[in-house]
């Protein structure tokens, strides 16, 4: 078979990984895809710049966009980051001229995933964000695949590395605040702007694209009640001990019935206290956990790597594994007649409780 020519746009923590992972496992990706994965074109803001990886066998794009312009390309791999920006200037075009996109960018997903599904979707090309949730957790398979059969009551868990990292780095050592943000930063799981780890923002993206999957709403940012770890202190962590809790940053999103028949989302991160004999109060380090309900698979328990290098690129090969098979699917889900989309006013307004 033909191989599968890939452009990449991004050339930072992940775009390296997923550059070393397609060299270091090339043989077994080409059994498991039929054909060969290929990189043929790459860009980043930076060209001149040591990665750790060869470039020379790719062609260099200077104007990002223009990947998705070149004949010789078949996907365009996402790995810029922004919600706006050169990342949807590059989507939107990569759909428009017919490549499929693979893309790590929750927070493009989050706010424009529902106007990308639709332009995929009506031109019947792949759009897939595995890596936008949890990194290495294949959730979004997971849910969207493995436990489409059920009805999920709930879906909830720990999303942001970064804060996980933070809360349980000072419950077990007593550390403070700013130090214990500090390593994270040190260790590169934290966003560029930690604000978007410690105000609740990043796990609000991922939540968002997660209520999608399993509630077969429109992707709905705006509709999330955010509330980061910035305000807790190293007293509260102690407080919640005493009482048998830890504290940790919890993304949850269900379904509530209103009086009038209707269903309204419900979409909330913020910091909650877990029992200490929970699954999640077990979850420490940058680590991400799901856990979702279904009506007949019961609890599911996901656990793994929610950032670096290596976790994140192994879930944006896995889509380009897919595409390569000619699997294409739904962006999201397909709702049920049951679960159908609620109106987005609906779900804006009534997310406090
Ligand atoms: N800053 C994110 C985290 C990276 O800490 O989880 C992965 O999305």
């Amino acid at each position: 078979a033909e191989p599968l020519r890939i452009a990449l746009a991004g050339l930072g923590t992940v775009g390296a990984g997923v550059i070393r992972l397609l060299e270091t496992n090339a043989a077994l990706l080409r059994a498991r895809s039929g054909r060969e994965l290929e990189i043929v074109a790459v860009s980043a803001r930076e060209r001149h710049k040591d990665r750790g990886v060869d470039l020379s066998p790719f062609a260099w794009v200077d104007d990002m966009a223009e990947l998705a312009a070149r004949d010789d390309v078949d996907v365009v791999v996402e790995l810029v980051g922004g919600s706006d920006g050169p990342a949807l200037a590059l989507a939107r075009r990569a759909i428009g001229s017919g490549k499929a996109l693979v893309t790590a960018n929750k927070a493009m997903v989050a706010h424009h995933g529902a106007e990308l599904a639709a332009a995929a979707e009506s031109a019947g090309i792949a759009l897939k964000f595995e890596a936008a949730v949890a990194g290495g957790i294949p959730v979004v398979k997971a849910l969207r695949e493995g436990a489409a059969a059920n009805a999920i009551g709930r879906i909830y868990g720990i999303l942001n590395g970064t804060s996980n990292y933070i809360l349980s780095t000072m419950e077990a050592t007593g550390a403070g605040f700013d130090e214990t943000l500090a390593e994270a930063q040190r260790k590169g799981f934290a966003e560029a702007d930690p604000a978007f780890d410690i105000e609740g923002t990043d796990a609000a993206h991922k939540l968002a694209i997660l209520a999608a999957i399993c509630f077969g709403a429109e992707v709905d940012f705006a509709g999330v009640t955010c509330e980061g770890i910035a305000r807790v202190r190293a007293e509260d962590i102690a407080r919640a001990d005493t009482l048998g809790y830890v504290v940790r940053l919890i993304g949850m999103a269900d379904l509530e019935a209103g009086e009038d028949g209707t269903t309204a989302l419900l979409q909330r991160v913020r910091p909650c206290l877990v029992p200490k004999g929970h699954p999640l109060a077990h979850v420490t380090g940058a680590t991400n956990a799901v856990v979702a309900e279904g009506n007949f698979s019961g609890r599911l328990l996901f656990q793994g790597a929610g950032a670096g290098a290596g976790p994140t690129a192994s879930a944006v090969v896995a889509d380009l594994i897919d595409i390569a098979r000619g699997e294409i699917g739904a962006p999201f889900s397909i709702p049920s007649a049951e679960m159908a989309p609620m109106p987005r006013a609906e779900a804006g307004h009534r997310t406090g409780r």
